[in-house]
């Protein structure tokens, strides 16, 4: 964010009550924020009782800084907290998924059919050899399949880690090995603006190096579209085609008794070194704050239709796609492929065809629907949204307000919220029935969570900036990094003893408003997605031409940030257009496209402090076109002028 993005965000001055039509029937009310002022546990106590245990908690929390544990003895099954439960009532023949693939193939799944899904796939994970505690790796396309293979894992006590589709082969490589996953579920193939993602392709690349994997389950997406590059056949033995398991295996199915302490999944995301970290979620307490949080924050019920736009790949998916909605025994949409294809109306002409009701998505596609113009969801009937959110990154005012009026019809709250793939849930977000918004502010911490601002210190401040922490376990936190307990304390709460550091940096103003600001860590948000810089920085070092590599992130209008990579070559190399293009593939090729740099600098030097250390403040600088900051600590300041001066000639 630059300062004058900031000076705007906190000078905003609107203000939004919740609409009294909306306030009158709104399942959050202020009882619950009394409730919840009660005590923290006794608040998320009664919450987790609205779910079906197999056997009720002996303790609520058990809280061994910094290791948690959340409804201590209780037995419960997340498939049967998300299905099960509907079938004896009217949800059973309502429907659960509604999913439309991009080329336009559309399916409804109900709450029976989707159980009956889930359990032949549970069966056929069973015969496969999966057995409670081990980890399956799903690497698919935002097609139904998706859902029900981690309802499946859920259902035997499996853990499942999703790898976003967008993945290449190396990433889905590493994750798989720091999981020791047992099999892959994979697709021939996926959708996105009218091209195949290769799936199965890059899978069979990754499983050449991956000694865990089993077996691959192939869910055919293209029938018919076998034979072509993007699908390179099946390995006899080791892959099975999903729609062949599933017709032999049985719809009965007894859930496993899980400890609310059992893994429910592990999903990687990206952190400061280059070493993406496999964040461990477990069962009761996960479960528990997704469903809380989807029944208050998006005042669902089995009356919404509710379109949460994230892939299954990222948190937002698992939690607000798959076990909050299921859980809350709402009907989720599904769609599969880009938001412009074949037309910029796509998500207007979702939400008329199937009335969706709450709408959940990511400030830079709201700020791409802005740029493309208000003829397209003009076009469409939206007057079945009564709920808007927004989620992964800070909205500028700017963006809320088209959000509200174009979107919304200004008679739809919008809830801003914010947390994280370690918080499993919402953490701080207005409550549409209660909460009066500004445009740009998250608000206030939901009920049962504790967030503090600190400064420097660790010393807690009432208003002002500083870095955001949460001051007491939350029943969703991630329990631990996969396989690296020792990072995980590092990571979150060494830099304030006994306090969970988010890595983000916070404003609160005079009314008790948090405004987030961003990563203060070396993580980028690029259009709503988490980048560590140093995962992009050892993707470059491996080019052969690249000597070294520095990555920061620089405001950009649409995206939030953008990625400039400064690149210093090897003797023997030229700095060229066609090299950059090649730099750029690199990174696509090793991470996958969503880590490919939007600029490259090509330089004979970086700044470096005495010690070593690359200074990506004053390169951040640089590419943010500001003059520089203090440099005293630097080895050669001419080298940042230098730098300076190049990067302009460059962008010419
Ligand atoms: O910087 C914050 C930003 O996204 C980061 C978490 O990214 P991830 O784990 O990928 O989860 C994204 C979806 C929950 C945070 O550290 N962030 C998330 N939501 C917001 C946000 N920044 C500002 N406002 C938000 N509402």
């Amino acid at each position: 964010m630059t300062e004058h993005q900031l000076d705007t965000l906190l000078s905003e001055q609107r203000r939004f009550p919740p609409p009294e039509g909306f306030a009158r029937r709104a399942k959050a009310t202020t009882a619950l924020l009394q409730d919840a002022a009660r005590g923290h546990q006794e608040f998320w106590a009664e919450e987790a009782r609205a779910l079906d245990w197999m056997r009720p908690w002996d303790r609520v929390l058990e809280w061994t800084p910094p290791h948690a544990q959340w409804f201590v003895g209780g037995k419960l099954n997340a498939s049967v907290n998300c299905l099960d439960r509907h079938l004896a009532g009217p949800l059973r023949n309502k429907a659960a998924l509604i999913w439309e693939g991009e080329p336009g193939d559309r399916r409804v799944l109900t709450y029976w059919d989707l159980a009956r899904e889930v359990r032949r796939a549970a069966n056929a994970l069973k015969q496969l050899g999966v057995r409670k505690g081990d980890r399956v790796a799903i690497y698919l396309p935002m097609v139904p399949e998706a859902v029900i293979a981690m309802l499946a894992c859920a259902r035997i006590g499996a853990v499942h880690s999703v790898i976003f589709g967008g993945f290449s082969a190396e990433s889905v490589r590493d994750r798989v090995n720091d999981a020791q996953a047992k099999i892959i579920i994979t697709a021939d193939g996926g959708y996105r603006r009218g091209q195949v993602l290769p799936l199965k392709r890059l899978a069979d690349e990754a499983m050449a190096h991956t000694p865990s994997v089993e077996h691959c389950i192939v869910v055919r997406r293209r029938p018919g579209g076998e034979g072509d590059e993007s699908f390179a056949g099946m390995t006899e033995g080791r892959d099975h085609w999903w729609h062949r398991l599933l017709d032999a295996a049985s719809a009965v199915c007894e859930p496993e008794e899980m400890d609310a302490e059992d893994l429910l999944f592990i999903l990687y995301t990206s952190g400061t070194t280059g070493k993406p970290k496999g964040i461990v979620h477990t069962t009761g307490g996960y479960l528990t704050q997704v469903a809380t949080t989807t029944k208050y924050v998006f005042d669902l019920g089995p009356e919404d239709v509710f379109w949460c736009t994230a892939d299954i790949g990222w948190v937002t998916g698992h939690s607000y796609v798959v076990y909050g909605p299921l859980a809350n025994g709402a009907t989720v949409l599904i769609y599969e492929g880009a938001p412009d294809w074949p037309e910029r109306d796509r998500f207007w002409s979702l939400v008329e065809r199937y009335g969706v009701t709450v709408l959940y998505t990511a400030p830079t596609a709201i700020r791409a629907f802005m740029k493309w113009g208000t003829a397209h969801p003009a076009r469409h009937d939206l007057s079945t949204l009564r709920l808007l959110g927004s989620v992964g990154e800070p909205i500028n005012p700017e963006a809320w307000i088209w959000y509200h009026r174009h979107i919304g019809g200004e008679r739809c709250p919008i809830v801003d919220t914010w947390w994280q793939t370690e918080t499993g849930g919402i953490m701080i977000t207005p409550l549409p029935g209660i909460t009066t918004t500004k445009p740009g502010s998250a608000t206030h911490v939901f009920p049962g969570i504790v967030a503090e601002l600190v400064d420097n210190t660790g010393r807690v401040l009432q208003a002002g900036g500083g870095f955001l922490t949460l001051a007491q376990p939350w029943p969703g936190m991630l329990r631990t990094i996969y396989g690296d307990d020792q990072r995980y304390q590092d990571t979150y709460w060494s830099r304030f003893p006994g306090r969970y550091f988010a890595g983000d940096g916070a404003k609160l103003d005079e009314e008790g408003y948090w405004w987030i600001l961003g990563r203060v860590d070396d993580v980028l948000n690029v259009a709503g997605h988490r980048i560590g810089t140093m995962e992009v920085e050892s993707a470059l070092v491996e080019h052969p031409a690249v000597a070294e590599a520095a990555v920061v992130g620089r405001a950009h209008d649409l995206k939030g940030q953008a990625m400039a990579a400064f690149v210093t070559l090897k003797d023997g190399y030229d700095a060229s257009p066609s090299l950059k293009d090649d730099l750029k593939a690199h990174v696509s090729h090793k991470i996958g496209a969503i880590a490919r740099p939007d600029d490259i600098f090509f330089s004979a030097d970086l700044p470096k402090t005495r010690s070593g250390k690359i200074m990506r403040r004053l390169l951040k600088d640089i590419a943010e076109g500001r003059a520089l900051g203090d440099t005293t600590t630097l080895a050669d300041p001419g080298v940042v002028n230098r730098l300076k001066d190049l990067y302009e000639a460059q962008e010419a």
